[in-house]
């Protein structure tokens, strides 16, 4: 039976040494408990660190042996890996960098080199462990390498990609010395998956930008294979929290957590206090300090809600190694003590601090007890608290504060949404949130949990596994129309047998790889000798048919006895006869459409116009990519609207635009030089859109090629241009 192996750094439960022996504990933070329901009623195994060092491989006997109980499995590491995988690479350089905290974020070399270290052990274990026909699914930032280093040794695996946090601007992301190694680590995978889609956004611009890769909607070529990327918004498991939520109305206060008693003591005296919950990690993305001021702030301002109102903070210890959350942890504690020595009085604390984690009963206590949660992050791959919250309001009554920098404020437009930098508005929010009609709070409380329910983390994980298996699927249907060992030697006995036989080649991209400047693609000799050899075979004719200018393919080939077409079929030079014009027409209409292009080359550095007899080319392959695309989709609409009544058309090749005359296509060319030739074998190989016209035109017998990985009519693919070349090779 096929199983799902999910890995990720966080396993669902930690393990710690409480009263000599090793016990069990739910771990916190999103991903962990996120996943944990669906882990659970699934047959999948997770991969992941125990949260502790074993000192003896009996000690690592005992915890496997415990979280086997759990369908977890460990990936022990030594305190030194942790120190400058976890503490360092993961913590100290990605986490910071990834969420905009470019100040905290260190470059280390011995950081990087534990983080490699470290994601191989990853994929070494999940590579043993896997089966054929077995799903992976990876997570988050700390394993980013592992969907590579997975394909390099098994290719025949599913690979499921999620990452939690948020995927950074270009502009941030470049600063990272290892930026390559990292996107080309998660483009191992065949499914990508971000919260929002700003994250994906702006993954596909680092992958564009630093890889100059074709991306089509969500679709990236990364060399023979296309990895999608998609946005799946994270969800909870909603009934868990809403089940809970009904019985602990129930519940009497004896029965409740330590923390709750508490609380509710403390709210004896006043029993109209209105409550006020955060809840988060310790980390410096949270907003920790932000939310304080803004409280302080909304105090100061409305005096009247002393004594009223109390600000109950759980922050949850995390990362305690690190120094900036050693740093924020007494930040955190200053500010509280101040905050409660100015307000407070012998009744009343305004914030009621708690530096400890809770368990998932005492938790929807809070959620449910709260009036209002304030949940301000500065930066926030989801907030699955916010959720949790939403979810929990059994009663509909509640408002959420939340800041727009959380994933989750994508969904939860009904929440009251505020810039967590923005201490005043932040402040109004809060009085905003104090003053809510009860009919307001349950319109919005029910909005935002219809639209939870319907996308709880079931669904999430059923539909990012569902498109996993798809794109395979996809991926399959790609690959099985990839020219392989098979096809070649078919295609080579084919040749051999024919008693006539024609190849139209395309040039650029095709037999010659592509050059920032078009002029560079002076053909070498690897290829002059291959295309001498290929016209000396009896009974073939050769047929260069390309979209470059006359002049250019007469300079280079002129001399040769073989054929070319020029300009997509405006001419035609057979062996030594001269060049013939298929059409010849008027070239007045290059007088309103020039002063367009030019228009674009000064707007666009590295973008020039090429002029042909029957055609005005822009291209702009030196242009940085973003702008190119940009750039050129505007030139689209500008001209096609020019050329609306005008016998002309737009072509859309490989980092250019061809304003040319209508009717003259690679297509038409190539059927009137076939004209009554029946060869025996005729094949023909292109690698851009207008070959498209060659493929579409020609009879169906022929063996049609296309390079890349773009979407074609063709019958086969080939990755490349050598590819190409050693396919030709073997016909001789
Ligand atoms: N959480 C927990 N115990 C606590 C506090 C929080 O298990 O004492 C859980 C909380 O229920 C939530 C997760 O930790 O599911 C926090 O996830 P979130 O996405 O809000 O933030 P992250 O920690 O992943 O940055
Ligand atoms: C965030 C990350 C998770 C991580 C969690 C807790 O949710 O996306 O990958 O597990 O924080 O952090 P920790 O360092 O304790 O695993």
């Amino acid at each position: 039976m096929n199983r799902l192996i999910i890995a990720s750094n966080r396993l669902p439960v930690s393990i710690q040494w409480q009263n000599n022996s090793f016990l069990v504990f739910p771990s916190a933070g999103g991903l962990a408990t996120g996943l944990k329901s669906y882990h659970k009623n699934n047959n999948s195994l997770w991969i992941g660190w125990p949260g502790i060092n074993a000192s003896n491989q009996n000690e690592e006997k005992t915890i496997t042996g415990l979280l086997l109980k759990e369908a977890c499995l460990p990936v022990f590491l030594s305190q030194d890996l942790v120190e400058k995988f976890y503490d360092g690479f993961s913590n100290a350089t990605l986490w910071p960098l990834l969420h905009y905290f470019t100040e905290y974020t260190e470059f280390k070399g011995a950081y990087w080199e534990a983080y490699q270290t470290v994601n191989q052990l990853f994929a070494d274990a999940i590579i043993a462990n896997a089966k054929e026909g077995d799903t992976i699914w990876v997570h988050d930032y700390q394993l980013l390498l592992v969907p590579q280093m997975i394909r390099e040794q098994r290719p025949d695996l599913r690979i499921g990609f999620f990452l939690h946090i948020p995927f950074p601007s270009f502009e941030v992301f470049r600063i990272l010395p290892w930026r390559l190694e990292i996107v080309n680590g998660i483009l191992g995978a065949d499914l990508i998956g971000f919260h929002t889609f700003d994250y994906a956004r702006h993954f596909i611009s680092s992958v564009k930008r630093l890889l100059g890769y074709e991306v089509d909607f969500n679709k990236i070529s990364v060399g023979n294979r296309h990895v999608y990327i998609d946005v799946f918004p994270m969800g909870i498991d909603y009934k868990k929290f809403e089940q809970r939520a009904i019985e602990i109305q129930n519940k009497p206060m004896h029965e409740r957590s330590k923390e709750h008693q508490d609380i509710d003591r403390f709210l004896l005296g006043a029993p109209n206090r209105k409550l006020i919950l955060s809840i988060d990690r310790l980390d410096y993305t949270k907003g920790i300090p932000e939310r304080l001021h803004a409280f302080r702030n909304f105090l100061n301002k409305y005096p009247e809600y002393k004594e009223q109102v109390s600000l109950i903070m759980l922050t949850v210890p995390s990362r305690v190694d690190v120094e900036q959350y050693q740093n924020l942890r007494s930040e955190v504690e200053k500010l509280v003590g101040s905050i409660n020595g100015e307000f407070g009085t012998i009744n009343w604390n305004p914030v009621i601090y708690f530096y400890r984690s809770l368990p998932f009963e005492n938790l929807i206590e809070l959620y449910s007890s709260a009036d209002i949660a304030l949940l301000t992050p500065l930066r926030d791959g989801m907030n699955l608290v916010a959720k949790e919250y939403i979810a929990s309001k059994v009663n509909h009554r509640g408002v959420l504060i939340l800041s727009e920098m959380a994933g989750a404020a994508k969904e939860l437009g009904e929440a009251l949404i505020v810039n967590p930098n923005n201490v005043d508005e932040v402040s109004e929010a809060i009085y905003k949130a104090l003053t809510l009609s009860n009919q307001e709070q349950v319109k919005a409380i029910t909005a935002m949990q219809e639209r939870i329910t319907r996308y709880n983390v079931y669904k999430w994980a059923a539909d990012f596994i569902q498109m996993l298996e798809k794109t395979e699927s996809r991926q399959a249907a790609y690959q099985a129309r990839k020219v392989s060992a098979k096809h070649k030697n078919q295609f080579k006995h084919q040749f051999a047998e024919a008693k006539s036989k024609i190849l139209f080649l395309d040039y650029d991209g095709t037999l010659q790889r592509f050059y920032n400047n078009p002029k560079d693609a002076i053909p070498d000799n690897d290829l002059v000798s291959l295309l001498n050899e290929l016209s000396l075979i009896k009974n073939t004719e050769l047929v260069l048919i390309s979209g470059r200018d006359k002049n250019t393919l007469n300079e280079w080939f002129g001399k040769k006895d073989y054929t070319l077409i020029a300009e997509h079929g405006a001419w035609i030079k057979t062996g030594n006869q001269g060049w013939k014009a298929r059409n010849t027409s008027h070239s007045k209409w290059k007088e309103n459409i020039r002063p367009v292009l030019e228009f674009y080359v000064d707007r666009t550095p590295g973008s020039l116009i090429e002029e042909k007899t029957n055609s005005l080319v822009w291209h702009y392959r030196k242009v940085d990519i973003e702008l190119g695309a940009l750039r050129a989709l505007e030139l689209k609409n500008d001209v096609t609207n020019l050329i609306s009544n005008q016998d002309l058309e737009l072509l859309e090749g490989s980092k250019v635009l061809e304003v040319k005359v209508a009717g003259i296509n690679k297509g038409n060319a190539a059927l009137e030089y076939l004209q009554d030739k029946k060869p025996e074998f005729l094949m023909a190989i292109g690698d851009d859109w207008t070959d498209e016209f060659l493929f579409k035109e020609l009879p169906d017998e022929t063996i049609t090629i296309k390079v890349g990985t773009d979407k074609s009519v063709a019958k086969y693919y080939v990755s490349d241009y050598q590819e190409v070349r050693e396919l030709l090779k073997t016909f001789y």
